[in-house]
C-alpha cells in the first residue's frame, strides 16, 4: 500500500519518477505527489487523483532537478485531499518527505512538535514525522564526528517512531542526496548507470535497471550520486548486496491486453508452467522442494501442518489443506494469518508452519510469520516476490515465479499457489503411503494443467455473454464441495473485489441452512459441478434453488449429464484429477468476474478503497 519512487541521479528526475509512479499506482491510487530539489528549493505538485492528474499539474512547474521523490497514496491517516499527498514539507521548509505506512505514537509527537513551534498543513502521521527529523536537525547544528548530519536527524527521528514505514528523505541543505529508511514496508534500491532508483517495489524501477539491493528492516540508506551507504538505526554498517531482478520490463507492462487482470488471467498456462518448471523427481513420481531446506527424515516427523494467510491465498490454503488431508493423510489447519497473530493458539511440537503470500508484505502475514517464529517454529513461505520480507524471514520456501502481478485482484498468482499446494501434498504423501504409479498419474495430471487451462481460457466469449446477461444482478451465490470449496469463495470475492456486486461463497450443502434465504430469481447462484462421488448431492442443491425459482450458472466438468433444465447457463470445463480441478475451476469465476466488471464498466485494474500489497494492519 502506497507506492514510493525516490531518484538521484543525472537524468531529469520528475519524468522518471512520474514513470515510477505510474508503474505503482497500483499499490494506491487515492492521490500522487513529487518533489524535486532544484534551484536550492523544493519544489512539490500534489493532488487528490490518479497519477495521471498529478502529471498534468507537473506540467505547470518546471521540474529541472535531477534528485526527487514521489509518491502514490492509499489513504490511512485523513482524508483524500491534495493536502494530505505525499510528499510533506516540513514547516521549517527544509525537509520533504514521502512515508509508506503507520506511525502509530504520531499524536504525542504532534503535541510535542507544537509546543516547539512548528505547525502542521495535513491531518497525515506523515507530516509529523518529517517535523521531528527537521526538530533533530535544528537541534545539532554541525555533523558530529564527520557524520552527516541530515542521515543523522532521520536515524534520530525514527528512534522515537513506533510503527511501520518505508520513507525517502530530501534535504535542502544536501543537494543530489536523499536518505531512505524501512521497518515493515518494502524498500529496494536500483542501481542504475551512474543513477540510484529507490522503489517500494521492483516494477517501478525494472525499466532503468535490474540490479536491486533490498532493504532490510531497521536499515537506512543514504544515497548521494557518488553512490551509496547502508546502515542500521543503531549506526551499524551494513555491507550492500545487489541482487538480479528476472523478469524484464514487458512482464510489468500490459502488452496487447486491456488490463493487467486480462493479461495475468490469459498468461496462467506459462505461469503454471513457471512454478512447476524444474520440481519434478527424475523418476516422474514427486515434487522437488529443495527450497524448503528440511530433509526427507524431518518431514517424516511432521504430523500437522499450520497455514496462515490472507485474502485469495487463504483460499488457496483451504485448497492445500484438502489435498495434504486427502493424500498426506496429515491434520491441517489454516488461519488468517490476521487472526492468528493475536489469537495464541496452541501449536504442538511436530507442526509445520507454512505462511503464503504473492507479494511475500502482506503484515499480517509477516506479523504471523513472526509470532511463529518467536514460538520457536520453523516457518516456511509459499511466496511469489523474491527478495519480500516474507522470503526473508521465512526458514525456508518456494518461489511461485510467476512474475508481477500487477492487478489488484489475484489471479496467476493464486492458480500458482494452488499448484504448490498440490505439490506439496503429493511430495508429502510419496514420503508416507502415495505408491509410485499414484505419484506418476499425479505428476502427470499436474504437468497437463497448463493446457486444460489454456483449453478453459477458451470459453472466454461464452463466459463474456453470460456476464453481460447477468451482470445487473446485485446479489450472488458461489456454490462448491470440497476442493471447490474454497474455489467458490474465490469467485465471490473476485466478484465483489472488481464488481462491487454483493456475493457469497457456501459450501454448496450449507445454502440450506441460510443462504438459502436470499435466492429469488434475482440472486443467481454459480455452481461448481465436478463428476464423480457428490455429484448426485450438487445437482440436489441446484434442484433446490430451482424450485425456487433462483438462476443457476453451472460450471460442469465434460462428461457431466445435468438433468434437462436445471441449469440456466452451463460453462464446461475439461474432466481432470482432483489435484487439478480447483486450479480449472478458477478460470471461469475470474473471466465472469472480469466480464461483469466490464459490462459496470467498472476500473477492474484499480478498484474502489483497494490497493495491492496490504502493508498496514
Ligand atoms: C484478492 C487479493 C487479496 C490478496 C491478499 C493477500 O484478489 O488479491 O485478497 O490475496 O491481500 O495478499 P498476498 O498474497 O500478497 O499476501
Amino acid at each position: 500500500m502506497c507506492g514510493i519512487v525516490g531518484y538521484v541521479g543525472k537524468q531529469k528526475a520528475a519524468s522518471i519518477i512520474l514513470e515510477g509512479l505510474k508503474r505503482l499506482e497500483y499499490r494506491g491510487y487515492d492521490s500522487a505527489g513529487l518533489c524535486v530539489l532544484q534551484d536550492g528549493r523544493l519544489d512539490v505538485a500534489k493532488k487528490a487523483g490518479r497519477v495521471e492528474v498529478l502529471a498534468k499539474e507537473a506540467t505547470r512547474h518546471r521540474f529541472n532537478g535531477t534528485t526527487g521523490i514521489g509518491h502514490t497514496r492509499w489513504a490511512t491517516h485523513g482524508g483524500v485531499t491534495d493536502a494530505n499527498a505525499h510528499p510533506h514539507v516540513s514547516s521549517d521548509g527544509h525537509f520533504a518527505l514521502i512515508h509508506n505506512g503507520v506511525i502509530e505514537n504520531y499524536a504525542q509527537m504532534k503535541a510535542f512538535l507544537s509546543g516547539k513551534g512548528y505547525t502542521f498543513r495535513s491531518e497525515t502521521d506523515t507530516e509529523v514525522l518529517c517535523n521531528l527529523i527537521a526538530y533533530h536537525y535544528a537541534k545539532e547544528p554541525a555533523g558530529q564526528n564527520g557524520t552527516n548530519r541530515f542521515l543523522e536527524s532521520v536515524r534520530k527521528a525514527l528512534d522515537h517512531v513506533e510503527g511501520t514505514y518505508g520513507i525517502a528523505v530530501l534535504c535542502i541543505d544536501f543537494p543530489g542526496e536523499m536518505v531512505a529508511a524501512r521497518k515493515a514496508s518494502p524498500l529496494l534500491v536500483g542501481v542504475g548507470d551512474n543513477e540510484y532508483i529507490l522503489a517500494s517495489d521492483a516494477s517501478a524501477l525494472i525499466n532503468r535497471t535490474q540490479n536491486v539491493v533490498y532493504l532490510k528492516d531497521g536499515e537506512l540508506v543514504h544515497v548521494t550520486p557518488a553512490g551509496f551507504t547502508i546502515s542500521t538505526l543503531d549506526q551499524m554498517d551494513v555491507s550492500p548486496v545487489v541482487d538480479r531482478i528476472t523478469w524484464s520490463v514487458a512482464d510489468a507492462e500490459l502488452g496487447s491486453h486491456a488490463h493487467f487482470m486480462e493479461k495475468e488471467i490469459f498468461e496462467q498456462p506459462q505461469a503454471l508452467e513457471n512454478t512447476m518448471r524444474g520440481r519434478f523427481s527424475e523418476d516422474g513420481s514427486t515434487a522437488n522442494f529443495g527450497g524448503l531446506n528440511l530433509s526427507a527424515t524431518e518431514l517424516r516427523q511432521i504430523d500437522r501442518f499450520m497455514f496462515c494467510a490472507c485474502g485469495s491465498a487463504w483460499h488457496a490454503c483451504l485448497v492445500a489443506e484438502h489435498l495434504i488431508e486427502r493424500y498426506a493423510r496429515l491434520p491441517v489447519e489454516v488461519d488468517y494469518a490476521s487472526e492468528f497473530r493475536y489469537r495464541n493458539s496452541p501449536l504442538d511440537r511436530n507442526t509445520l508452519f507454512f505462511v503464503m503470500s504473492q507479494s511475500g508484505e502482506t503484515i499480517d502475514t509477516l506479523a504471523a510469520l513472526r509470532e511463529a517464529k518467536r514460538k520457536g517454529y520453523r516457518v516456511l513461505a509459499i511466496n511469489n516476490v523474491v527478495g519480500s520480507s516474507i522470503a526473508r524471514e521465512a526458514d525456508g520456501g518456494v518461489y511461485q515465479h510467476v512474475g508481477p502481478e500487477i492487478g489488484v485482484a489475484s489471479t496467476k498468482a493464486f492458480t500458482s499457489q494452488l499448484v504448490l499446494g498440490a505439490m506439496l501434498a503429493l511430495y508429502i504423501a510419496r514420503l508416507r503411503d502415495m505408491s509410485f504409479n499414484d505419484g506418476v498419474q499425479y505428476v502427470n495430471a499436474l504437468k497437463g494443467a497448463p493446457e486444460l487451462v489454456r483449453q478453459t481460457l477458451r470459453q472466454a466469449p461464452l463466459i463474456k455473454e453470460i456476464a453481460q446477461r447477468y451482470a445487473k444482478h446485485a446479489d450472488f451465490l458461489f456454490l462448491g464441495r470440497l476442493s471447490l470449496f474454497p474455489i467458490a469463495l474465490e469467485g465471490a470475492l473476485k466478484l465483489k473485489e472488481i464488481s462491487y456486486i454483493h456475493a457469497e461463497g457456501y459450501p454448496a450443502a450449507e445454502m440450506k441452512h441460510g443462504p438459502i434465504a436470499l435466492i429469488t430469481e434475482k440472486c443467481p447462484s454459480v455452481f461448481f459441478v465436478p463428476k464423480g462421488e457428490i455429484f448426485n448431492k450438487i445437482v440436489s442443491s441446484m434442484q433446490e434453488i430451482k424450485a425456487r425459482k433462483g438462476k443457476i450458472i453451472a460450471i460442469v466438468t465434460e462428461g457431466c449429464e445435468l438433468p434437462p433444465g436445471l441449469a440456466d447457463e452451463v460453462i464446461p470445463i475439461p474432466d481432470c484429477h482432483e489435484a487439478v480441478l480447483p486450479i480449472v475451476a478458477t478460470v471461469p469465476v475470474q473471466l465472469l468476474s472480469y466480464y461483469i466488471a466490464l459490462a459496470l464498466k467498472c476500473d477492474v485494474d484499480k478498484q474502489r478503497n483497494l490497493a495491492k500489497s496490504v502493508t498496514v494492519e
